[in-house]
């Protein structure tokens, strides 16, 4: 399989090639792409050693899967042009998520609908708290879902890192410089921003909203949450408050987290540091709700580079193989 990486060079581009090698995805030929900044530059794929290439000249027409891992705008050129050169895409960006004709895919949730020849990988957050909740929703039904979400800087891109970084840093030696990357400066603080505001509610919080939707199948549910972006390098958390239609049980639902693949039970509570570098999604701290009825609120905690883009992204390229 003749595989090219557009935006190799980004924090979701590099975690991917790491993603292929260390999955064995049977690649035959794989190509870095990204923009004239980084072209020339080169990366490491297993013991090789590629050259990134500008996309703006490449041929996809050399190539059969295209794993897209730039903004959305990035996406809406490039995307076109690779599926009309005969690429399957697997999109990590926005851009074509809610598109109806477009699959939105977590593997072990609807892993099912993988189509050629363009397929869209969810958000980061929905993707870690969909894998934790679709056991405890195909159980009991959930009717409604009430989150705070604490979101790593990583989940802003390679440039974010290094401005926590370096805020950090700066911070501690007494100066506060202006964030770049960042709506406030992130270090040694938070802010319940990420993505621009669509009305009283950020992009971030309806995605969650709109993709819970779409990969359960469910229009009905009910999503409401507040996206915090936390001074942590990588690894997203979650707390989540779900109702259900049945009356659930904690115990039967840690059961179920038990036995469900992409998740596993971390008691008493995971955090960030736990889950970076790891496949599974980390749940702890599951109890009935005091405040809702038939809830259970729980503990969530993903690392969103992985499961909620590159690992993602390269188990639909799994499932795509097996129809493309
Ligand atoms: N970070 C996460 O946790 C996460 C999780 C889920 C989904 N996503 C989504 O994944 C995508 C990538 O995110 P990221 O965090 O990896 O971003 P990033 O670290 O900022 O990387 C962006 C990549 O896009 C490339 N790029 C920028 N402009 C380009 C252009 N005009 N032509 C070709 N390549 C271009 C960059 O290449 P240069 O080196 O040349 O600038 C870089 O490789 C985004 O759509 C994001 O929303 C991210």
């Amino acid at each position: 399989m003749r595989v090219a990486v557009l935006g190799a060079t980004g924090a979701v581009g590099r975690e991917l090639l790491a993603v292929l090698e260390r999955r064995r995805f049977p690649v035959t030929e794989l190509f870095a792409l990204a923009s004239a900044r980084s072209a020339g530059s080169r990366l490491r794929f297993g013991s090789a050693e590629i050259e990134v290439q500008n996309a703006d000249d490449f041929d996809f027409g050399i190539c059969d899967l295209v794993f897209c891992c730039v903004d959305s705008d990035v996406a809406r050129r490039f995307v076109p042009r690779a599926i009309e050169a005969g690429c399957c895409v697997v999109d990590n960006s926005s851009a074509y998520r809610m598109e109806p004709d477009v699959p939105l895919v977590v593997p072990e949730i609807n892993g099912d609908e993988v189509r050629p020849p363009l397929v869209a990988n969810p958000n980061c957050t929905t993707a870690i708290t969909l894998v934790a909740l679709a056991p405890l929703h195909r159980h009991w039904k959930m009717r409604r879902l009430v989150a705070a979400t604490y979101q790593a800087a990583s989940g802003a891109g390679a440039a974010a890192i290094s401005e926590l970084l370096s805020h950090t840093d700066a911070a501690l030696k007494g100066s506060r410089p202006e964030p770049s990357v960042f709506p406030r400066s992130l270090a040694f603080n938070l802010f319940p921003h990420i993505g621009d505001f669509v009305g009283s509610y950020t992009k971030e919080e309806l995605k969650l909203e709109q993709e819970t939707r779409k990969i359960l199948n469910e229009p009905q549910i009910k999503v409401s949450s507040f996206c915090v972006r936390v001074p942590v390098v990588r690894a997203h958390s979650v707390a989540a408050f779900v109702c259900f239609q049945k009356q659930p049980d904690p115990k039967e639902a840690e059961q179920l987290i038990t036995q469900s693949p992409g998740v596993e039970l971390h008691n008493p509570y995971p955090t960030p540091l736990d889950a970076e570098g790891k496949d599974a999604v980390l749940v702890g701290r599951i109890r009935s709700d005091a405040a809702l009825e038939r809830a259970l609120s729980l503990w969530i905690v993903g690392d969103q580079l992985l499961k909620g883009a590159a690992l993602n992204a390269v188990q639909i390229g799994e499932k795509l193989l097996e129809v493309m």
